[in-house]
């Protein structure tokens, strides 16, 4: 509890508006609890576009339940540094940065691209081919490895299609990519450098870690129903400028459907209706709940369910994988890196993922004349950064990046920052990954609902997951499927003929692929090793 606190007062700190911390709810009587007939559970984009779609069907007796005290979730933004013209601070974004797959013409577009649209929010294209080279020893051209890791890749993937296509077992992306002609020796870290740029820059988790099937049709599935254009938000209100805009569509300013500053602790459900229990000792009874809390938070202890979740669910919950992507952000008194590329990835002799990929912000299309430089870590090299001080890490970066340009006078930054994904409370990471070796199944059993309790968020998405566009598709899909269920009607998902009515689908029991009798000495299998483990 104290360290909940004390994380959430953390948070709150660090937000652009300041807030008072756990302010007691509209006043209700002693012990009964508030009532609803939907409770959403947090605010982020999943959150606020469940509200949208039940206000859509005419359900608008809900409530919304978040922890923090602005909406937008992981879309989470703060101020940094100072403008040279104004004296300002800049926006900078710590979570989602990019909106990932635009759309073609005529083709259908990604939704999140469609209200960057409606609200005009700055952006631009984020070229990953500008990228430039270099080793400890500076600037070093091994660009002919960014081709041929393309190269496997367009075989990976095709091969990746024929084992989804035709119910094969999965493979590890990194033995995918392998089969394929790209398997980088341990000790070329020029290869590694890119092997980590390739992969671990959009998943977090390294190729080994990576479902080779559901990596390339997540792949796919971004760039080619929308397109391979990403662009890079440089929106000063904050990319959460597309979800504050959503909910001023159907909420009114202090609407008393938002419960903002509200710690969920624990959610009791059944068949009949579920109960919210909130840090500040509220409460919330609600028909039907959507629990849009990350992967993260579900693996965690933070939220008690009751009864337990089932084995099924629990299995399906950690079976998945939360991953963390750091933006470590930097603003110095002038730019001594070139000033016309996007990206500058770095080769370490020792280390693979080691502060791999830097990023100008200080270009005439995004943030002109900043001077801001930041460098992402994933996982290992997050966790580390997440527990060692500001400064070490600052020393490390600085190291590098006099390695890189050995030929500058490189100044301290001016200002340094970076979040840490994985203690915050509210996000337990940055967004989920798919593991090698699992099926839809699987999967189906993370999204089915539990009695009255419905899943939503980003993690929840087969096709989407880990893009904010993955949370805007399951928060619309459950909260047009609870109003259906409640009028007793059927609703068509978007990309399938078939209805779905009432609850989703999951399986009790998922099964291995190799029979129980092929367990045998004839395949090497001493049959003596089951009775040891059964009977001894
Ligand atoms: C560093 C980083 C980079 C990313 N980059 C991109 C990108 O470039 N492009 C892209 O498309 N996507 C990106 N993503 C992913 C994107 O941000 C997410 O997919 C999306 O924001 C998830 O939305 P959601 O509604 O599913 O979850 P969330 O945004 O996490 O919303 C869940 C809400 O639940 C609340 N909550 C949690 N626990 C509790 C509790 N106990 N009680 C009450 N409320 C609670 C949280 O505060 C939160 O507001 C990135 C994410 C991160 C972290
Ligand atoms: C709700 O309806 C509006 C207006 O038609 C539409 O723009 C929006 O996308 C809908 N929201 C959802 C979540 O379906
Ligand atoms: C990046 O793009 C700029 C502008 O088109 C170009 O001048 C520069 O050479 C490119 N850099 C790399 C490494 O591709
Ligand atoms: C991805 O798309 C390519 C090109 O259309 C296709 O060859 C491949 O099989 C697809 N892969 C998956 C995993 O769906
Ligand atoms: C930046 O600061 C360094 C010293 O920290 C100084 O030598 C340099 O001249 C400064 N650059 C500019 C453009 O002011």
């Amino acid at each position: 509890m104290h360290l909940h606190h004390l994380a959430s007062l953390a948070a709150l700190a660090s937000q652009a508006v300041p807030a008072t911390a756990h302010v007691p709810h509209q006043s209700r009587d002693e012990g009964t609890c508030k009532k609803t007939t939907v409770a959403i559970l947090g605010g982020g984009i999943a959150g606020i576009t469940a509200a949208q779609a039940l206000s859509n069907a005419s359900v608008h007796d809900f409530a919304i339940l978040e922890y923090r005290d602005t909406i937008g979730g992981r879309a989470w933004h703060r101020p940094f540094g100072k403008n040279p013209h104004t004296g300002k601070p800049y926006t900078i974004e710590m979570g989602a940065n990019w909106v990932q797959g635009l759309g073609n013409p005529g083709g259908p577009q990604n939704p999140i691209w469609t209200l960057a649209q409606k609200y005009h929010l700055k952006t631009h294209y984020s070229n990953y081919d500008n990228v430039s080279t270099y080793n400890e020893d500076g600037y070093k051209d091994y660009s002919h490895l960014l081709t041929e890791y393309d190269d496997a890749y367009e075989i990976a993937n095709m091969k990746a299609g024929e084992i989804l296509r035709n119910n094969l077992q999965d493979q590890t992306a990194q033995s995918g990519m392998a089969l394929a002609g790209w398997s980088p020796k341990k000790h070329d870290m020029e290869a590694q450098a890119v092997d980590w740029w390739k992969w671990d820059f959009e998943d977090n988790f390294t190729p080994l870690e990576s479902s080779l099937v559901f990596g390339c049709a997540g792949d796919n599935l971004t760039s080619n129903t929308f397109s391979d254009h990403d662009n890079f938000v440089v929106d000063q209100r904050g990319f959460n400028t597309i979800i504050k805009g959503e909910a001023a569509t159907f909420l009114k300013p202090n609407d008393p459907r938002l419960h903002l500053n509200t710690q969920i602790t624990e959610i009791s459900y059944s068949n009949d209706g579920v109960t919210i229990h909130n840090e500040d000792g509220s409460c919330v009874t609600a028909a039907y709940a959507i629990c849009t809390f990350s992967l993260g938070v579900l693996q965690s202890d933070e939220v008690k369910f009751t009864p337990a979740l089932p084995e099924w669910k629990q299995t399906a919950i950690q079976k998945f994988t939360m991953g963390t992507y750091t933006k470590i952000f930097m603003q110095f008194n002038e730019t001594f890196w070139p000033t016309n590329t996007q990206y500058f990835l770095y080769a370490d002799p020792g280390l693979r993922g080691w502060y791999p990929v830097f990023q100008s912000l200080s270009m005439p299309e995004f943030l002109p004349d900043s001077n801001i430089l930041f460098v992402t870590v994933t996982n290992e090299f997050s966790w580390r950064a997440e527990r060692q001080s500001d400064e070490k890490t600052k020393q490390e970066i600085m190291d590098v990046l006099r390695k890189m340009f050995p030929e500058k006078d490189i100044p301290e930054p001016t200002a340094f920052h970076y979040p840490r994904w994985s203690t915050e409370p509210w996000a337990h990471g940055s967004y989920s990954n798919w593991p090698p070796a699992t099926t839809l199944e699987m999967h189906e059993n993370l999204r089915a609902n539990t009695d009255r309790l419905w899943f939503a968020g980003e993690a929840t998405s087969p096709t989407y997951f880990g893009f904010l566009q993955g949370a805007w598709f399951e928060g619309r899909d459950a909260g047009r499927q609870i109003a259906a269920a409640m009028q007793d009607q059927c609703i068509h998902p978007n990309s399938a003929k078939l209805k779905e009515c009432g609850s989703r689908r999951h399986y009790e029991v998922l099964h291995g692929t190799s029979p129980f009798a092929d367990y045998s000495a004839v395949n090497g299998w001493t049959a003596n090793s089951f009775l040891d483990s059964n009977s001894d």
